[in-house]
Parts: C-alpha cells; sequence; structure tokens
C-alpha cells in the first residue's frame, strides 16, 4: 500500500516527483524515495519518515539534477520502515531503478533463486527481486526485460521503472494495483492516483491488468503481455484541483466532513427525476433485480458498516434478504452463492484487496456483482457487473466520512429503485424521494445544531474507554462512530447493541464510564431508553444522540449530541455527522495526527 509517480519532460524532475508524493503521501508514509536519471546514470535518494524529510535531503529536489525520475512514499509490508527498505530499488549494476505497489507473493523463492545466481540483496523487501531479475534478464531491450520479468511474479503490482540505458525514457507496468498515465506537453507522468497529477494534467490514461506503457517526453505508448502494441483512449480528469487540496480548513477529516451536504446532494439530486429513483448505469433495472432472492453486501471497515445501515432500508423496502458480509471473511467462508444473489460490493478506493478478492470468488459462483464505488476507473468498478458511482468526490484523510455519508445514500436510492421495479411501492416512491432529497440539508442541520461538540471532547477525551450504544438502526451507526473514535483519536471505542449489554459487556460499567447512546430511531426509543437507565444506574455517564425536543432522553442524558427530525428508514446519514465531529474534535484534543492515524493507510491494497 504505497504511492507511486514518475515523470519524463524537460524540466528538473525532483521537484514535481516530490510535489505527486506530497499528494500521495495518504496511501503510506513511512519512508519515501526518489530516484532521477541524468547524464547515464541513475541517483537515488531515500529517506525514513515523511516526504518532509526527503524534501530536506533534496533541498526541495534542486538539489538533484536529471528529466526523467520515478518516486516512492511507502507503507510497509515486508520489511521495517527502514531507509535500505524504502524505494526505489537499483540493480546490482546500478542501470535499472523501480518502485511499486503492490505485493509480490513468490518473492520468496525468486530471492533464493536470484541470491543462488549471485545477485546481492539490499533490502528485505518483496520488491527487490523485481529489480534483479529485470537485470538478468536484459539483453538491450528493456521492454522485452520487463515482459520477461512480469511473466516469473505472482501477486499484485504496479511498477515504474528507469534503466541508464534509456534517457528520457520511463516504463510503467500494472497488474492488479492501480496506475495512471498523465499526458502532457513535452511531458509525461505516471501516478498510483489522480491526485498526483492533477497539477499537470487533467488528460489520462488509465492503465488495466497486464499492460505495460513506455513513456517518453513526446509520446505514450502502451503495449500487452505479448508485446502487441494497444491503443487506448484517454479520459478527462473532471475533479476541481481546488477539491483535492484542504480548503482552508486545518484538517482534510473537517473538510470533508462540511462537504457532506454537497457530496450527497451531488450522490443523490442528478438520480431523482419526477418523484423516482433513476439509476442510468444500472440499464434495466427489472432485469437486473428480477429473480434476485438474496442480497450480499461485502465490504471492509466503514464500507462495510455502511452496508450495516443500508441494509434495513434494502429489507425493509425490497423484502428481500439481505446479508452484510466483511469480505475477508466472506471470500474464506465458502459462500452459499448462485446466480440468485446479488452481490453489492462498497468500496471508496475500489481498490480495497480484500473486497476485490471476495468480489471475485462471489462472481465466480455466479452472483452477479453491483459495485458501489467513489474512485473512477478503480478496479472494483472496472470488475463490477453494474457500477454506482459515489461522487463524493476525492477524499484524502485515511477516516472516511463523506465516503461513508455516500454509499448509505446510494443504498437507500437502490432500496427504493428495487422496490419500484419490484411492484413493492407505488405512489410512495414520491414520498421516500422527497425524504431523500433532504438529507443534504439535513446533515447541515445536524452540523449546525451541535456547537457544543468542542466542549464535550474537551470533557471526554482522556476516557479510558467509550461505549457507543443503540438498537437497529442507531446500532448501525454506532459500529461507525465507535470506528471514527477508535481510529483517529486512538481512545478505546466499542459498538454494541444496546439489548447485548445485559448479557456480558454491562460488568464493564463502572462510575463515569462514558456512554454514547444512539437513540434515533422512535420505534425502538423506549427500549433504548430502559438500556441508558440501567447503565445510568451503574454510575455511567450518558451523552445521548437524539433529536431536539425528546424530552424523555433529555431527562436522564448528562449530555446530548442533536440530529433534526429524519425518518428512520433514512436516519443514518445525519446521524453519523455528529459522531464524525466527536470523533474530530476529541483527537484534535488528544494531538493526534487526525488526517493521517498511525498504522493506517487510505486505500488498503494488501490482504
Ligand atoms: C475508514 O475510516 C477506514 N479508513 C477504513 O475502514 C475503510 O473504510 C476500509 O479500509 C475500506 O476502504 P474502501 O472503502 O476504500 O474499500
Amino acid at each position: 500500500m504505497c504511492g507511486i509517480v514518475g515523470y519524463t519532460g524537460t524540466q528538473n524532475a525532483a521537484p514535481i516527483l516530490l510535489e505527486g508524493l506530497k499528494k500521495l503521501e495518504y496511501r503510506g508514509y513511512d519512508s519515501a524515495g526518489i530516484a532521477v536519471m541524468d547524464a547515464g546514470s541513475i541517483s537515488v535518494n531515500k529517506v525514513k519518515g515523511r516526504i518532509a524529510n526527503l524534501c530536506e535531503r533534496t533541498d526541495d529536489g534542486s538539489s538533484v539534477s536529471g528529466t526523467t525520475g520515478i518516486g516512492h512514499t511507502r507503507w510497509a509490508t515486508h520489511g521495517a520502515p527502514t531507509e535500505e527498505n524504502a524505494h526505489p530499488h537499483l540493480s546490482n549494476d546500478g542501470r535499472f531503478a523501480i518502485v511499486h505497489n503492490g505485493i509480490i507473493e513468490n518473492y520468496m523463492n525468486l530471492r533464493e533463486e536470484l541470491i543462488s545466481d549471485g545477485y546481492v540483496f539490499q533490502s528485505e523487501t518483496d520488491t527487490e527481486v523485481i529489480v534483479h531479475l529485470l537485470e538478468m534478464y536484459y539483453r538491450g531491450n528493456v521492454r522485452d526485460a520487463l515482459i520477461r520479468t512480469a511473466n516469473r511474479l505472482s501477486g499484485s503490482y504496479a511498477l515504474g521503472v528507469i534503466c541508464s540505458e534509456e534517457p528520457g525514457r520511463i516504463y510503467a507496468v500494472r497488474e492488479k494495483s492501480p496506475l495512471i498515465l498523465g499526458l502532457g506537453m513535452g511531458e509525461n507522468f505516471f501516478a498510483s492516483d489522480v491526485t498526483a497529477l492533477v497539477n499537470h494534467t487533467r488528460n489520462v490514461i488509465y492503465l488495466e491488468d497486464g499492460e505495460f506503457a513506455e513513456l517518453t517526453p513526446e509520446e505514450i505508448r502502451v503495449f500487452d503481455v505479448t508485446g502487441r502494441e494497444l491503443i487506448k483512449t484517454p479520459s478527462r480528469i473532471l475533479w476541481d484541483v481546488q477539491a483535492a487540496e484542504k480548503g482552508g480548513y486545518e484538517h482534510f477529516m473537517l473538510k470533508e466532513i462540511m462537504e457532506q451536504p454537497a457530496a450527497v446532494k451531488a450522490t443523490i439530486a442528478p438520480r431523482i427525476r419526477d418523484g423516482a429513483v433513476v439509476f442510468e448505469e444500472l440499464r434495466d433495472v427489472g432485469e437486473l433485480i428480477s429473480g434476485v432472492r438474496k442480497i450480499i453486501i461485502t465490504a471492509c471497515g466503514s464500507a462495510y458498516y455502511a452496508g450495516c445501515a443500508g441494509k434495513y432500508a434494502l429489507e425493509k423496502l425490497t423484502r428481500i434478504p439481505v446479508e452484510v458480509v466483511l469480505a475477508s471473511e466472506l471470500r474464506y467462508s465458502d459462500p452459499l452463492i448462485d446466480s440468485e444473489t446479488l452481490l453489492i460490493v462498497i468500496s471508496q478506493s475500489g481498490e480495497t484487496a480484500d473486497t476485490i478478492a471476495a468480489m471475485k470468488e462471489c462472481s465466480q459462483r455466479g452472483a452477479r456483482t453491483l459495485a458501489v464505488v467513489n474512485v473512477v476507473g478503480s478496479t472494483v468498478a472496472t470488475l463490477a457487473d453494474y457500477t454506482v458511482y459515489t461522487w463524493a468526490g476525492p477524499e484524502i484523510a485515511v477516516a472516511t466520512t463523506k465516503g461513508y455519508t455516500t454509499q448509505v445514500a446510494v443504498l437507500y436510492m437502490l432500496s427504493v429503485c428495487f422496490a419500484r421495479a419490484l411492484g413493492r411501492i407505488g405512489e410512495e416512491e414520491k414520498m421516500l424521494t422527497e425524504e431523500l432529497q433532504q438529507l443534504p440539508r439535513l446533515i447541515q442541520q445536524a452540523i449546525d445544531l451541535n456547537p457544543s461538540i468542542p466542549l464535550l471532547a474537551k470533557k471526554y477525551h482522556a476516557s479510558k474507554a467509550l461505549f457507543f450504544i443503540g438498537r437497529n438502526t442507531d446500532y448501525a451507526v454506532a459500529l461507525e462512530g465507535a470506528l471514527k473514535m477508535k481510529e483517529i483519536s486512538y481512545l478505546h471505542a466499542e459498538a454494541y447493541a444496546a439489548g447485548e449489554l445485559k448479557h456480558g459487556t454491562i460488568a464493564l460499567i463502572e462510575e463515569h464510564q462514558p456512554v454514547v447512546a444512539l437513540c434515533c430511531n422512535p420505534d425502538i426509543m423506549e427500549k433504548t431508553l430502559s438500556n441508558i437507565v440501567e447503565v445510568k444506574s451503574r454510575g455511567a455517564e450518558v451523552l445521548a444522540l437524539t433529536f431536539r425536543n425528546n424530552q424523555k432522553i433529555l431527562s436522564v442524558a448528562d449530555d446530548l449530541l442533536f440530529i433534526p427530525a429524519v425518518s428512520a428508514l433514512f436516519s443514518a446519514v445525519p446521524e453519523i455527522v455528529p459522531l464524525q465531529l466527536l470523533a474530530y474534535h476529541v483527537a484534535k484534543e488528544n494531538g493526534c495526527d487526525i488526517d493521517k492515524p498511525k498504522n493506517l493507510a487510505k486505500s488498503v491494497t494488501v490482504e
């Protein structure tokens, strides 16, 4: 899980590579490096830690000369985060330098073979085998050497390669790891993410698995594994450059929380026409959903919790049974799937390794696949039979916020759309779409109703642990609320179905134990109220999340968070917002690195 960039042109390459790496730092940030080619020789600069250290080492790139280069920011998998293990890696003869994102699964065997052939390894990484294979297969033609090398590799890789014999030329290869080529004027680029390209060009080519690219300042050529040249059609990136920047907020996470009214509007508004939900990308919805006997939702992390929240509306409106299964569990569970199963795959990045693997597994067993994805052209989006984009815009903070709310919004819309196609709703669709259209406004109100969150964060930030409780849809939101708290503030936070407390967890409740109680579902409010009373009587401090006029809850809670009135069917979207803000302010109180929490990366492209 790393970020890679490449540049060839007439400008000094190093500052451009460093700027690109800064944009990709969210993909990994334990070490970084660049390799730049100048007058037939390659110079490598690598550091442990953040890109800032590399900028310091190279005077922001000005101390490195050369107009062709590759760069890497790393999140360690094989080998500790050290300077030796940082990329780029060099071949023993100094002819090749490479950067790699992904994992080489057969590297142990290859390493043994190469060592017995006399190659000397400088690092513990899986990547280093690739550069020695290149040296071994090189007979004066880099493309041939790359194809022969790729034939030996199992696993996932996006590679950037330079060779001192070919000044001005960079190579890029993709296999199960994202890689995008940027077309400039007299200069060309590659990167593992468009964020690193938008400052230079909006014209891009998405490489596909098994494709190789050769970039010079003048042209980009793409080949398949047999060496046959392919005609690729460039796409245009429509994202605003500013959209990928912080826009005046202290952290990307806060910016992205505040963007949610606009993001959810972008998800919903274009898909509601004349009181009906319309997904043009699903073509014939009747054909898609008729004959479906079971829906399985699969995803990881917050995307999985989005599935948990969406399940209620899907089941209620379609009356089709819905299971929500973690992708890392589903793929090894010998799942009961056939052609009457619809698999809904949720992923912000579209590159999560477990999610992709679960999707492939279910697809092989005959399921139809529908992806709910944010990143256009990502692997999940490409593999699915049907793809619905969330249109949330780029999400930079590791902790997802607008990614989650837009995913839930899409599930709500799918519920309505499927229910109509199945004939389970008629006139009600108009009322449901009106409620969906209110969601952006309700998110804004959920932000505005809670000015006291920074103060509450001061009260709760030093707690040893926080429990989040709720029932039904409130429980689904509690799961995501607790994850937000854990991942950015490092507080121990757990979500429990409120009715489960008395089966064990209540033993942990003691004097002043904070309990965040979610009470936004009128159908089961009374039951949650009983659970609040139970924990209160054991000394808990209760922070309740509910409606402003909910007198019963107001009278028992110690502190309050509010959401505006919303139908229980669609409540998760505004309901999560105060919990995102609470996690943000607690993390800020605790001095945490909010956008890049320790041990985490934005896109988890390893199993
Ligand atoms: C959420 O805040 C996390 N960073 C993480 O759980 C994330 O949702 C998960 O890794 C799935 O990512 P995806 O949506 O890109 O597939």
